[in-house]
């Protein structure tokens, strides 16, 4: 019936138009959800876990499967199961996986490509998230990533009651319990040069930092990047023992030699460090650090450590980018460095830091990059994405800068359905802006205009795919939508992202009015009568300072997804307080005009356009509260406003289900008050 029904809106699409298909909510939720691909030694296979979500079967499909160098376009499926997860070579011919065999346990499997078989190796009793596998002669080391609940509070009585006299009482989606992440250790060992032999030599996995008092990877996010390894040492990154994580955002990096478990401290930063790497001969230290206390957005600086001599390098300090992360890597000329992945203008760029000429190269300019795997080799394997193309893998020569296809993901869709603009904003800077337009977009025509605004508001509307706020699929809906990177965002240089601090309705706010201007006049396809604009988080906050100012009264209707209602309240209930510390410059009894004079909820007597408000109730970052709050405005004053609650997602909406119900009531909302003549 539903394949029936699939075929003829294929065959109507046909007739509307020959060369591409539309992009709906459903369409983009069930397309495939791929990780990263990770090349083998050689360069020539690779594998990656994908996932697709069936709204037929209301369930996910999953697996890893194996890409080919020499067989482009081609992916054979070796283990299928969505339990099967995080393939790492461990040969050119053979990887580890992780299964979950129950939600609390946990086992890691070998493959062997050439008899395409498996066996299991090693049985854990948590759940193992991620692995990173170093070798020395014939043996390996294999670390994963797991989580220790020996800590855990439980009552003593029969309640339910979590008890607490500190701070940091919740994270993100979860309340604190004392469970913590850390990183454990087998060793594996090969008799013959057969890799079917390989064997466990310690039968229970060494937790390398039990009695640290640390923890990593760093909760919510922290992943395979906060570590690295080599075969007797390893460095990672942990929040600081000393300082409050509510309220600083300070990390460590921290050296381990893993016979001795002795621990060494090497950064000194008071803000976040980040993506720590060893070479390979153990000559080199490499990471990421803030140096601001408490400003989660601070620049990035690169810093090498030389562990023989103690010397520590700041590479390329005049460089106005901040990397999110960083790798070691050759070009095919042999010149040592980084490869280095960092927002820019728009986009996730790659850029190639020379640690000796202390030189950025920039790599690509374009799609986004999200993750580089080979990157010894003479080719890298890239994988990239873009508004209108989910993840897709390429081999690329960063000699000559040309890229070939490994696996596309395509869904048919018109890749030049996006343009980016620049245009003039607060004092004349120059604001970047992409537009993405409809499918079966036709240039006489007038559209409605959606804005975009991001959260962060330290962000960017990359050109990278998303399942969440893809701006594709709000154009679909019929409409040209603008995103829109204001004052605050990245990849325009850190005063550009500093510049938001203490000022949050104020250069950003005329940023987006400067931006509906340009639009409006000088985009001939837009209809400027026919304006709604769209944000979350800061975003949110974004949609409902507007509401109680001059620029609301030009849109037909808002929507305000996880939003901020009222700063003070924002600042008292969040999770990481370091955070309005640092955007509004102190604590409420420290700075209150600062929270008082950019505080949506003074601004409410003017609130009169329609307005979706989305909120969800594992919001622990900003709380149902605020859209509550903000939905009870509205319907006191007789504003026409709908609340929808997920009372079972986070900051975010990541359930297919909730996502499917999420689009159909965003597109419904912002279509019902443009469709009028
Ligand atoms: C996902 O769907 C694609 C086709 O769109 C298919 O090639 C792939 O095998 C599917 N993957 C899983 C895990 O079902
Ligand atoms: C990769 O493709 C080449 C060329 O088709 C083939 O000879 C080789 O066996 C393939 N490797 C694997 C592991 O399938
Ligand atoms: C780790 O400790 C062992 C035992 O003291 C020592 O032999 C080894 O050199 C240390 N490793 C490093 C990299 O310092
Ligand atoms: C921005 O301002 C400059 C002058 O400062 C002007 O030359 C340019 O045309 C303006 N750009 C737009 C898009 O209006
Ligand atoms: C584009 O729109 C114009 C004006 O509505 C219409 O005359 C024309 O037929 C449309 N073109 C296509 C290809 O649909």
């Amino acid at each position: 019936m539903l394949f029936e029904r699939r075929l003829c809106c294929l065959l109507l699409m046909a007739i509307v138009s020959l060369t591409t298909a539309s992009l709906d909510a459903k369409r983009m939720l069930e397309a495939p959800r791929r990780s990263s691909v990770t090349s083998n030694f050689r360069g020539d296979l690779g594998v990656f876990s994908e996932s697709n979500y069936s709204f037929a079967d209301h369930s996910f499909s999953s697996g890893i499967y194996l890409i080919n160098s020499s067989a482009k376009n081609h992916q054979e499926l070796l283990v299928p199961g969505k339990e099967a997860k995080v393939p790492q070579w461990v040969t050119d011919r053979s990887f580890l996986y992780v299964k979950d065999t129950s939600p609390s346990r946990s086992s890691i499997f070998v493959y062997d490509i050439d008899s395409r078989s498996e066996f299991g190796l090693y049985d854990h009793s948590a759940p193992i998230s991620e692995l990173l596998i170093v070798k020395e002669s014939s043996r390996y080391r294999v670390i994963f990533t797991s989580t220790d609940t020996s800590g855990r509070d439980e009552p003593s009585d029969q309640s339910s009651v979590h008890v607490y006299d500190s701070l940091f009482v919740r994270h993100w989606d979860h309340w604190k319990t004392g469970e913590r992440n850390s990183l454990y250790s087998i060793i594996l060992e090969q008799d013959s040069e057969n890799v079917h032999t390989l064997h466990s030599t310690t039968p229970t996995a060494t937790d390398l930092l039990e009695n640290t008092g640390l923890e990593c990877p760093i909760e919510p996010f922290g992943d395979s990047t906060d570590f690295d390894a080599t075969f007797n040492d390893l460095v990672f990154v942990a929040k600081d023992p000393n300082s409050n994580p509510a309220t600083q955002t300070r990390t460590v990096v921290y050296l381990l030699n893993m016979t001795t478990l002795k621990l060494k401290v090497l950064s000194t930063a008071m803000g976040a460090c980040s993506s720590p790497i060893i070479s390979e001969d153990d000559s080199k230290i490499g990471w990421l650090e803030m140096r601001t206390p408490q400003y989660e957005s601070d620049q990035n600086q690169i810093i090498v450590y030389y562990p023989k001599t103690g010397y520590k390098q700041h590479v390329v300090r005049n460089w106005d980018r901040s990397p999110a992360s960083i790798q070691w890597g050759t070009l095919p000329s042999g010149e040592k460095g980084l490869y280095a992945m960092a927002d820019d203008e728009g986009r996730r760029t790659l850029f190639f830091i020379s640690t000796k000429k202390d030189q950025v190269i920039p790599l690509t300019k374009g799609e986004s990059v999200l993750s580089v795997s080979n990157s010894e080799g003479s080719k890298l394997w890239l994988s990239k994405s873009s508004f209108v193309r989910p993840k897709y893998f390429v081999l690329y020569d960063p000699a000559k800068k040309v890229e070939e296809l490994l696996l596309d993901a395509n869904l048919g869709l018109d890749q030049s359905s996006y343009e980016e603009v620049w245009y003039n904003g607060t004092n004349g800077r120059k604001i970047h802006g992409w537009l993405v337009r409809p499918q079966n977009f036709n240039a006489s025509k007038k559209y409605p205009l959606a804005i975009l605004i991001h959260g962060g508001p330290q962000g960017s509307w990359t050109n990278t795919w998303s399942t969440r706020w893809n701006p594709a699929v709000v154009a679909n809906a019929g409409f040209v939508v603008f995103t829109i990177d204001p004052t605050g965002s990245t990849g325009y240089g850190q005063k550009f992202t500093d510049d938001i601090a203490l000022n949050w309705g104020g250069r950003p706010y005329n940023d987006i009015v400067h931006g509906v201007d340009y639009a409006t006049n000088k985009i001939p396809y837009v209809d400027g009568s026919k304006m709604v604009a769209l944000g979350a988080s800061y975003g949110g906050y974004m949609i409902n300072w507007i509401q109680g100012h001059p620029l609301g009264r030009r849109f037909r209707a808002l929507v305000c997804h996880d939003g901020v209602f009222n700063t003070l309240n924002t600042f008292y209930s969040t999770d990481e307080l370091y955070f309005p510390i640092h955007d509004f410059g102190g604590t409420p009894w420290e700075n209150r005009a600062v929270y008082e004079r950019w505080n949506p909820s003074n601004f409410v007597n003017y609130w009169a356009t329609p307005q979706l408000v989305i909120h969800s109730s594992k919001d622990y970052r900003l709380t149902e509260s605020e859209g509550i709050s903000a939905f009870n405005s509205l319907q006191y004053k007789n504003v026409p406003s709908k609340l929808l609650v997920f009372e079972d997602e986070n900051h975010w909406v990541l359930k297919p289900e909730n996502s499917l119900r999420w689009h159909n009531e965003v597109l419904s909302w912002i279509t019902k008050f443009v469709s009028d003549d």
